[in-house]
């Protein structure tokens, strides 16, 4: 695992973006996988840039979000596709046909996932995978279990990542409960990893996820095993790490 403790969150997300400019410029076709979040958001504020300076071209990418809301239409503005287009997606010359997410209002969950996993299979798989952290430990939505969950799957949300991100939302009440989201399987499958990571209040997951056992009671330690991964923090996010 590659760490780089960058000085604040404006820096961080420099660095997260340079490392996705890159997979970009030696694989313009590329298939990137994304997050939502606040994590990420100014790492693609920062692709914008660069794609507004003429130093980066979306038109042959393509991308897999991690997840979705369950329940959620695309025009309501908590859904992923929504934050997608809003912070990423109408702001660079990406071909909307070249965006996958998983589509929140299918009802029927195992057909919905069996097709996502379709969809990511027949795209080659994924080459770079930008995750964020919950304070669980979750990635994408695989919360704390007994085991890791393999492929994409329909998973109740825990009350914890409910009460985190109901700042998003008019109240705790309005957060969808259930959610469609790639497995840890989906997720240890593509080439590369890039975490980033922000915050003294993730300081502790940090530590416990990337320097303790690896649990599935702490989906993120997963990672620990796979073979090309990098996290990008912020000091305040690393300052529990054993030095
Ligand atoms: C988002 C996602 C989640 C978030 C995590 C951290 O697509 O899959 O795992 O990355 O909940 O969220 P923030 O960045 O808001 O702290």
């Amino acid at each position: 695992m590659k760490f780089y403790e960058e000085k604040d969150y404006d820096a961080l997300s420099q660095r997260a973006a340079n490392i996705i400019a890159a997979q970009i410029v030696t694989k313009p076709d590329c298939v990137l996988g994304l997050a939502t979040g606040s994590s990420p958001v100014g790492t693609y504020k920062r692709l914008i840039e660069k794609y507004e300076n003429g130093d980066l071209d979306f038109s042959q990418v393509k991308t897999a979000n991690l997840d979705e809301y369950k329940g959620l239409t695309r025009d309501n503005d908590q859904s992923y596709y929504y934050f997608m287009h809003e912070n990423l997606f109408d702001h660079v010359n990406i071909c909307p046909e070249n965006t996958n997410i998983p589509d929140g209002t299918k009802e029927d969950s195992e057909t919905e996932c069996a097709h996502y996993e379709e969809v990511i299979a027949s795209l080659g798989g994924v080459d770079l995978q930008l995750l964020g952290l919950g304070h669980n430990g979750h990635i994408g939505f695989n919360e704390p279990a007994c085991d890791f969950p393999q492929a994409t799957h329909c998973v109740d949300l825990q009350e914890s990542t409910i009460e985190a991100n109901k700042r998003f939302f008019a109240s705790a009440d309005d957060v969808p409960r259930q959610a469609y989201t790639m497995g840890i399987g989906t997720i240890m499958r593509a080439k590369k990893i890039l975490l980033v990571v922000s915050g003294e209040d993730k300081a502790d997951i940090v530590a416990k996820a990337f320097f303790g056992p690896v649990t599935p009671e702490v989906p993120a330690s997963i990672l620990q095993f796979h073979p090309d991964v990098t996290i990008v923090g912020d000091k305040a996010a690393f300052s529990k790490i054993p030095h």
